[in-house]
């Protein structure tokens, strides 16, 4: 089942700048699918359709299989199923706090006090930013901004989450902290959308992968059929994950026999190469 469901849409910003064109999107259900690009590729544009933010110049978006209609009733529906963190935070954080600002959502879903408090609170501890409650989002760092502004989004409780870039801008530690925040919430039935340049972490989580490239969908599969399309990849100036890179280079320069499709994750090729080197 496809939750989220775009049939060939096109967008052109009012400037006449074409950002989307016939792209075709699926996220199924339950599952955390990556949309990968360089810049200006159309990512964001794309996103925003999901909720209804933008609506498409030609095409549809479907969710759960319905055609999103562009009424205030319908698009708030739309909006308590699918919850987005911007990719900057400035666009997203208003409140003179950070705890007025989580709240905001679930306040707006009509909940009773008690259940705002209890959603704030179990939002910005999942982010790690519970000691942050009276401090004004703009003073807070970029890492920070975009912690809260996800917490202000799972406060909501969303069955769809998309997130446009959230470990951008996030320390290591930050970054592999909010996918697992992703992972958790995926495996308690969550569906995840994400954008990102981080091809390392893609294959570690993504059930299937988008590629976007001047406003077309030019790639999609799972992280092995992508990243297995050497050439694709480079030509919409993205990169291998580094492991898959140092094993084309072991099979292509040092002539070791580790054919396509080369691992993408330590693990993979921590297999692979004690599987070589103990023959
Ligand atoms: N408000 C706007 N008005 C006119 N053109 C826009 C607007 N927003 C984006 N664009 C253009 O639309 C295209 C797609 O932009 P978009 O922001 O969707 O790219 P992106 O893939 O998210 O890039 P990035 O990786 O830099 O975030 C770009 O050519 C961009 O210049
Ligand atoms: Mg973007």
């Amino acid at each position: 089942m496809n939750i989220i469901e775009t049939k060939d849409i096109a967008y052109s910003y009012p400037d006449g700048t074409k950002a989307l064109e016939k792209v075709n999107f699926k996220a199924e259900e339950g599952k955390i699918i990556a949309l990968l690009g360089p810049n200006g590729a159309g990512k964001s544009t794309l996103f925003l359709h999901f909720n209804g933010i933008l609506r498409p110049t030609s095409g549809k978006v479907l969710l759960n299989g319905d055609e999103i209609k562009y009424d205030k009733k319908a698009l708030m529906h739309v909006r308590q199923n699918v919850g987005i963190v911007f990719q900057n935070p400035d666009d997203q954080l208003f409140a003179p706090t950070v705890v007025e600002d989580v709240a905001f959502g679930p306040m707006n879903l009509g909940l009773s006090k008690e259940e705002v408090e209890k959603r704030v609170d179990e939002s910005l501890k999942r982010v790690g930013m519970e000691e942050f409650k009276k401090k004004a989002p703009h003073h807070l760092s970029g890492g920070q901004k975009k912690r809260v502004a996800i917490a202000g989004i799972l406060a909501m409780n969303p069955r769809i989450m998309v997130l446009d870039e959230p470990t951008s801008g996030l320390d290591p530690k930050g970054a592999s902290q909010i996918l697992k925040i992703l992972y958790e919430l995926n495996k308690e039935g969550m569906t995840i959308i994400i954008s990102t340049h981080d091809v390392d972490l893609v294959p570690l989580y993504a059930y299937s992968v988008y590629i976007i490239s001047k406003g077309k969908i030019i790639k999609e599969g799972n992280p092995q059929e992508v990243f297995g399309d050497v050439k694709t990849i480079r030509e919409a100036n993205l990169r291998l994950p580094r492991i898959a890179h140092l094993m084309e280079i072991l099979e292509k320069e040092d002539k070791l026999p580790f054919d396509k499709p080369y691992p993408l994750t330590i693990g993979e090729a921590r297999k692979k190469l004690k599987d070589h080197f103990e023959d």
